[in-house]
């Protein structure tokens, strides 16, 4: 067996531009403005700030405690707790790799829309251009239709460039892949809100964007899209910053990490919904319609409103459409980069194997799969899987781990860990966060299920959604406990079962 090192962050600011770039992601640009806008507008801002203070920045400091203290991934991060919870580390890992097979794909959109976006390709009918001539979507998530070859080259080029960042390892690859990235996002972002803000019709979009209406804070639905948002957005329960924090050297803040990443991301958030919903006033002024008639979120908002806003600007059309897509690619790639190696250094500190072997090993698995998403029925089947990966996935990872490290852990010696790292220390309420979250993503689930049987998601049929929704979270359970499983590498057996460790970490030898 071949020994490598795992790699280490080469400097702090590399690590905060790692975990920020891992945050901000595709998530806070389609995704943030409009659940704003849809949940209370300036309103929502209090239950995600909430949610941000009391869910996402404790979670960050846990799961960079200890990542930092077991110096591996998730599977051996629960493996350290007990053998039977390794199921749960692979559980997110592999939840971390359906994430991958689908996040490249729009990424690889972005890439052609880059280019579109130069000729205005998309004409006076973006959403035609879009489903028609761009995805030639077949008429049914049961039909496949073939492979896309205009989606196929893109994403060619998205899975080349995520190969090479994640060959060239920590130091090399993700922490420079990131200081190129984040600075050319905040750019590129800043570059849409000053066009933005200065068109005519901005400040409808952004009063629609930040209006608080506060009737919406009774609704407990609200609270449930903010607490939502926070888990995917700060990339917290996926495995992913348990890996990157694995990477930490010894001596590292805890606390004034943890906070940099939740604010840095909110930050992100924030801007991206000014520049969004600022050309998207424009638009509806242009119009003569309302804000909330040209509003939409997801593929709908970054692959037809914007081309259609785009499309309308009074002039640099084609600057601005490129700068908006270059936006999504970095913020993408500086996200997808993460997700992959939470999966590959999973593999990596199990089965003792090379980067390059992990490495190999994944892309070839998620390569094949990102084709099903290539082919013409393959949003379908993306909009399933991001589905059942978000709002089922995630939380169902999030829950176990609120479970196991507050009621079956001694909790608080990981609030004294990372304290004893920190700058500034964090008091008891970080315990009771930590806790409450828990119950709260216990009802999540709950009032989700709920939700789903009465209201199939998307109005697709059962068959659709069994098949990629449900079947990708059976076969994720059965991955995880096969993996777990398995006998791990002698470094490994030894490192996490051997040397007895179990509830406590021993946190507090530190
Ligand atoms: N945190 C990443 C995003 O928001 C995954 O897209």
């Amino acid at each position: 067996m071949s020994v490598e090192h795992r790699g280490e962050w080469g400097s702090r600011m590399g690590f905060i531009l790692a975990a920020i770039g891992s945050a901000v992601g595709l998530g806070n640009i389609w995704r943030f403005p409009y659940t704003v806008a849809s949940n209370g507008g300036g309103a929502f801002l209090i239950p995600y700030l909430v949610a941000l203070l009391t869910a996402g920045i404790p979670i960050l400091i846990l799961e960079f405690s200890l990542g930092h203290k077991t110096r591996h991934s998730a599977p051996g991060v629960f493996g350290h707790v007990s053998r039977k919870y390794e199921v749960i580390g692979w559980f997110q890992a592999l939840i971390a790799f359906c994430i991958t097979t689908y996040y490249v794909v729009i990424i690889a959109w972005a890439v052609s829309y880059a280019g579109y976006a130069l000729t205005g390709a998309w004409g006076s009918d973006p959403k035609g251009f879009l489903f028609g001539t761009y995805l030639q979507l077949t008429d049914s998530p049961m039909k496949l239709g073939g492979l896309n070859t205009k989606v196929l080259i893109p994403l060619l080029i998205v899975w080349a460039v995520n190969y090479i960042v994640l060959r060239l390892g920590v130091k090399e690859g993700l922490e420079k892949a990131n200081k190129i990235f984040m600075p050319l996002l905040v750019i590129a972002l800043l570059i849409i809100v000053f066009r933005g803000i200065t068109l005519p019709g901005a400040l409808e979009g952004l009063d629609y964007f930040l209006k608080p209406d506060f009737a919406k804070l009774a609704d407990p639905q609200v609270w449930l899209s903010a607490y939502g948002q926070i888990f995917f957005s700060l990339s917290v329960c996926f495995a992913i910053m348990y890996a990157y924090s694995s990477y930490l050297p010894k001596d590292s803040d805890i606390v004034n990490n943890a906070f940099m990443t939740g604010l840095g991301n909110c930050s992100f958030s924030l801007l991206s919904g000014i520049g969004v919903f600022s050309v998207l006033g424009y638009m509806a002024y242009s119009q003569g319609v309302s804000v909330a008639e040209v509003s939409s979120a997801g593929v709908g908002l970054a692959f037809v409103v914007f081309p259609q806003a785009i499309s309308a600007l009074p002039g640099m059309n084609g600057i601005i459409g490129i700068i908006f897509f270059a936006s999504l690619i970095f913020a993408g790639l500086s996200s997808s980069i993460s997700i992959i190696e939470a999966v590959v250094a999973s593999i990596r500190d199990k089965f003792n194997m090379t980067r390059k072997q992990a490495l190999n090993r994944f892309t070839l698995v998620s390569g094949l799969l990102s084709l099903i998403i290539a082919t013409k029925g393959g949003l379908y089947i993306l909009d399933i899987v991001d589905y059942a990966t978000n709002q089922y996935g995630i939380v169902m990872a999030g829950f176990a781990e609120l479970v196991i490290f507050s009621w079956f852990f001694k909790t608080d010696s990981i609030r004294k860990y990372a304290n004893g790292l920190s700058d500034f220390a964090v008091g008891k309420w970080w315990l009771i966060c930590i806790r409450a979250t828990s119950l709260i993503l216990g009802s999540m689930l709950f009032l989700k299920i709920k939700n789903t049987i009465s209201n199939p998601y998307g109005g697709y049929s059962w068959l659709a959604l069994g098949m990629y929704g449900m079947g990708v979270i059976i076969a994720v359970i059965i991955g995880a406990i096969i993996l777990a499983k398995r006998k791990g590498s002698d470094k490994f057996e030894e490192d996490i079962y051997h040397h007895g460790i179990g509830n406590e970490i021993k946190l507090e030898e530190e």
